[in-house]
Parts: C-alpha cells; sequence; structure tokens
C-alpha cells in the first residue's frame, strides 16, 4: 500500500535508502571492503568485452555501468537497446560476457535478446528484479536487485538498485582483471555503502526540488545536461520527466550543447544541469554559462562545493549531500526522479498509470 503517500511512484522513491540497503548487503562483504555473491562469479577476468543489454530506464542503468567497467576494469564495453540488439545480429564470441538488465524480467525485446546471445557467448548473465522471470530462469546466472515490487510505471528504486548491483560487478571484474588491487576495492565498496545515509540526507531537499518543478511544469520543453557518467543520467531525467508529466524533454550529452541542442535555448526552455564538483566541472560551467547568455534558466543539481563555484545565475540550485564520485550517478538519480514526479503530480497528471505505457512491455 502507498501509506502516507499520494502515489505509489512517491513510495518507492523515499523507499531507495532503505532497498539500496537489501542490494549492498547481498553484494558486499559484512565488513564492507569486498564485493561478495554473484557479482564476483562472472568470468570477465576470461573476456575481452562486456555487452549490456536492456531497455528504457534499464538501458540507461546500462550506460552508466559502461563508464565504470570501462575506467574501474579496463574492459570495453558495448551498451545497445534490446530491440536494436537482436535485429542487428552483432557479431558475438566466446570471450563475450552479455548482461541483460530488466526490472520485470519479461520485457520482450530483452528476453529475445538473451535467446539470441547466450548460445554464443562466455556467460548470459541476467540483472533482475523477479527472480522467478523469464529472463531471470533462461539466463546462465540471474541476479536479483532487491528492490521489492514496483507497482508504479516508472522505475525509480529499480534503476538505483540495477546501478548498485552493475556497480559491485565493475568492482568485481575490475580486481578479477588486475585493474583495481584490496585497497581499491575497499575504497569503492566503503563509497557504496555511503549510499542509504547519502539517499536520505537527498531526500530531505524534497522541497527545494518541488519549488523547481513548478518551473519545470510550465514549460514545454526541458533539456537536461550531463557529462561522464552523468550525461546517461540526463537521459534517463528526461525520460522520467516525458512518461510521467508529458512534457517534451531531451538529454544530452554537456559537450554536445554547441552542436545543435543550444538552438532551442530560449528562457521559456529550462535546462536542467547534473554535475557535481567532479573532474569535469569547470566544462560544465562553460556550457551553463552558454546556456544562460542566451536567456536559458537553469536548474543546477550538484554539491556544496558546485553551488559555491557556479551557483551565481542559475535560477534554482538543488544541493545534494557531498560524495565520492563513482556514486553519484547512483545518487543523483533521486533529484531526478523527484524532479519528474512533482511536475506531474502539480500538473495533476496520473502518476503511477501514465497514458500509453505498461509496466511490463511483453509485446516486441
Ligand atoms: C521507464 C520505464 C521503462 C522500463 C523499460 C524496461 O520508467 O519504466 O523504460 O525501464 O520498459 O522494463 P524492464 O526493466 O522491466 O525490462
Amino acid at each position: 500500500e502507498k501509506g502516507e503517500h499520494k502515489h505509489f511512484m512517491a513510495k518507492e522513491i523515499f523507499e531507495q535508502p532503505t532497498v539500496s540497503a537489501y542490494a549492498l548487503g547481498h553484494y558486499l562483504n559484512a565488513e564492507r571492503t569486498a564485493v561478495r555473491g554473484e557479482a564476483a562469479d562472472i568470468p570477465f577476468d576470461e573476456a575481452d568485452r562486456a555487452v549490456l543489454v536492456a531497455c528504457g530506464t534499464a538501458h540507461y542503468a546500462c550506460h552508466v555501468a559502461k563508464y565504470w567497467f570501462e575506467r574501474l576494469a579496463r574492459l570495453p564495453v558495448e551498451i545497445d537497446v534490446a530491440s536494436e540488439f537482436r535485429y542487428r545480429e552483432p557479431p558475438l564470441s566466446r570471450r563475450d560476457v552479455a548482461v541483460f538488465v530488466s526490472q520485470s524480467g519479461e520485457t520482450a525485446d530483452t528476453l529475445a535478446a538473451l535467446r539470441h546471445a547466450r548460445p554464443q557467448v562466455r556467460m548470459a548473465a541476467a540483472v533482475v528484479n523477479v527472480p522467478e522471470s523469464s529472463i531471470a530462469r533462461e539466463a546462465d546466472l540471474a541476479m536479483p536487485i532487491l528492490a521489492g515490487p514496483e507497482i508504479g510505471v516508472a522505475s525509480t528504486k529499480a534503476f538505483t538498485n540495477q546501478l548498485i548491483t552493475l556497480a559491485a560487478m565493475a568492482i568485481a571484474a575490475g580486481r578479477r582483471r588486475g585493474a583495481l588491487d584490496a585497497e581499491a576495492e575497499a575504497r569503492l565498496v566503503g563509497a557504496l555503502s555511503e549510499l542509504p545515509r547519502l539517499m536520505a540526507e537527498a531526500l530531505r531537499r524534497a522541497p527545494e526540488i518541488e519549488a523547481a518543478a513548478a518551473r519545470i511544469a510550465q514549460a514545454r520543453d526541458v533539456l537536461y545536461l550531463g557529462r561522464g557518467p552523468m550525461y546517461p543520467l540526463a537521459l534517463e531525467g528526461a525520460l522520467k520527466l516525458k512518461e510521467i508529466s508529458y512534457i517534451h524533454a531531451e538529454g544530452y550529452a554537456s559537450g554536445e550543447l554547441k552542436h545543435g541542442p543550444i538552438a532551442l535555448v530560449d528562457p521559456q526552455t529550462p535546462t536542467v544541469v547534473m554535475a557535481p564538483r567532479d573532474a569535469l566541472f569547470d566544462k560544465t560551467v562553460s556550457n551553463m554559462q552558454e546556456v544562460m547568455a542566451r536567456g536559458g534558466r537553469i536548474v543546477l543539481i550538484t554539491d556544496a562545493a558546485g553551488a559555491e563555484a557556479a551557483g551565481e545565475g542559475a535560477e534554482r540550485v538543488i544541493r545534494m549531500p557531498d560524495c565520492d564520485p563513482f556514486v553519484a550517478p547512483i545518487l543523483y538519480a533521486l533529484p531526478a526522479q523527484l524532479l519528474a514526479y512533482h511536475a506531474a503530480a502539480l500538473l495533476g497528471k496520473d502518476v503511477d498509470q501514465p497514458r500509453n505505457l505498461a509496466k511490463s512491455v511483453t509485446v516486441e
């Protein structure tokens, strides 16, 4: 039941501090120094490549994971949406590990992609929320995300638990491939284990986010920008907004702004910038200035140092707690979800059952 919340989506957003701890408990050792469980069982040391396949929000989780696998494990990663992957009939080999990510475990295109790839690859693993689903049954190895039932059509807590599971896999891959030592693993695992606390703190910013959502709700179009692993978060933020509020939104890599989308910027088109103060921050600030110079209004989601360095000129600044840059794409999902939720709720939309959408897409 929804309890104190008006919608299942809100309930599920606010469950993230709790259910993230379930995934962390499953994939991290008790001392919080190492990855354990199925995440550590995948032979990434015998692989030349990981192929990550999913649809929608689960695909964006794979897109974030690509940055992690490449950086932490020096493993080349290919990502694709399942509907493209299967019909492309991409060359696969015994030196590929394929990973299929699906909340429901029943998405027809993802299931078909698994069936296509499994006979050709070293291992076909599934990352699922429903352990008795078709995708879990047909994979060589099923990895639970332990988010509990997700009722709202817009995926929220499943996304962050998919990310935690994929992060654990990337760390384990780094260890198996000799790209990370035990100390580096312990640092990354320690950063992940902070998430329940950080998420609870991020959710305390809900009133500020609701105020920013009032502005978003008036717009016809919204741009989302992010760099590096925050780029897929921009895509996910835009997807969340369009699917439940029906406001047109686009996510872009910040550096792509001047290659086209900047033509859309005007005072009526808000730009949401998702940027913790990391190594790429200064570049994102110059992208923000380009938007502001054209009369564009900015909602900046950042941390204290980012607000200090770039807050001037942004119409709204949403301050996230300080975190290790490794976990920022997980933490920053929460304000993106809340922004979409509040915009849709303010517009009186049917948040849990948006028009034209089904929770599980079992036709191709
Ligand atoms: C977006 C959303 C969809 C699903 C997609 C895949 O909020 O819910 O984009 O992520 O349909 O569904 P699963 O993960 O069940 O395969």
